[in-house]
């Protein structure tokens, strides 16, 4: 037998009402199942009575018609019973599908409320990081000039000699910071002129004239954080680490391959973006063709 079960308050009211009008509807349809029954069974006994008391009419103390009239009514109800179960009542009717349809719409309102603050999350976001990028003080440079296989150096010196990438470079790093590890401070003659030489070194007494010693990348640029634009100027090991914190690249790259022992790391395309960049060919001052070329890091 179906028993109405009470429904658990976490369900969803929208739910509830439906489980509501499911059960509401098998009950009625239980009760009219248990009326026809009944019904059918008092109809069958009322003829069967009717037919026996015809046959024995003149013992019987009354008129024998009553159980015909008696079947006929009991049909008659359970005729309106099945027109008011299975003809006039509309299991979801219009109240209901007005009240789900309200429902519905509301929901929809909601999570559209929802899609609008997500977008103007989003768009603040977006804003907010192109804010950063205008407005963002320093832009952290790594200057490099590397051949077409990443070479950079073999024992501690440099490979070439290109007189016009020695100029840009003094050109561009003039007055700021150029940001250096310990063996390339050391390759040189002695601290780069105009600059604030920066020297990076894990080694705790190591001392250098015209340079400050800091003994990580992070110091290095923390000390640098004032300056609008500080270099990391190498070398292998240094300019590795320096990727993830530079902003834009300065390459030449020199179009041949060299024998080396330190190497520029990979550009990685997905990250970094070309926006710029100068063709030079070999002549009688530069040895080898080579390109000025300006990454930028890609923001998200
Ligand atoms: N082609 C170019 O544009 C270019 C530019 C610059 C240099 N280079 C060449 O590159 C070569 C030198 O590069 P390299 O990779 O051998 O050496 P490097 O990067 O110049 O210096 C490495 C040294 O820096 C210090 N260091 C590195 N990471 C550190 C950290 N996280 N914390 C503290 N100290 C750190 C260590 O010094 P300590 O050992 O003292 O602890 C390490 O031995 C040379 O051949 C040079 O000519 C080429």
């Amino acid at each position: 037998m179906f028993r109405k079960r009470k429904p658990s308050s976490a369900i969803d009211p929208q739910q509830l009402s439906l489980v509501e009008y499911a059960q509401e509807r098998i009950a009625q349809k239980t009760w009219f199942h248990r009326h026809l029954l009944a019904s059918l069974f008092l109809i069958f006994f009322a003829l069967i009575a009717n037919l026996a008391f015809e046959y024995k009419a003149e013992f019987m103390p009354f008129n024998t018609k009553w159980s015909f009239a008696l079947a006929t009514l009991l049909g008659a109800l359970l005729i309106i019973h099945f027109l008011r179960v299975y003809v006039f009542y509309s299991f979801m009717g219009n109240a209901w599908e007005t009240q789900q349809m309200e429902f519905l719409l509301e929901k929809q309102a909601l999570k559209v409320e929802k899609l609008k603050r997500n977008m103007d999350k989003e768009a603040a976001l977006k804003a907010s990081a192109e804010w950063e990028r205008e407005n963002q003080k320093t832009n952290i440079t790594m200057i490099a000039a590397a051949a077409e296989n990443n070479a950079l150096g073999k024992d501690n010196k440099l490979i070439w000699h290109l007189s016009d990438d020695l100029k840009r470079f003094k050109n561009l790093t003039k007055g700021h910071h150029v940001i250096m590890g310990r063996k390339t401070f050391e390759s040189m003659p002695k601290a780069l002129p105009n600059r604030t030489n920066v020297v990076i070194t894990r080694q705790k007494d190591y001392t250098a004239d015209d340079a400050h010693i800091v003994h990580s990348l992070e110091a290095a640029l923390a000390l640098a954080q004032e300056d609008e634009q500080p270099f990391i100027i190498g070398g292998g090991e240094i300019y590795r680490q320096g990727l993830a914190y530079a902003d834009s690249i300065e390459l030449t790259r020199v179009h041949a391959d060299f024998e080396a022992d330190t190497f520029f790391p990979e550009i990685d395309p997905t990250k970094w973006r070309e926006v710029w960049r100068e063709n030079r060919d070999a002549d009688e001052k530069h040895q080898h063709a080579f390109s000025f070329i300006r990454y930028e890091k890609i923001k998200a």
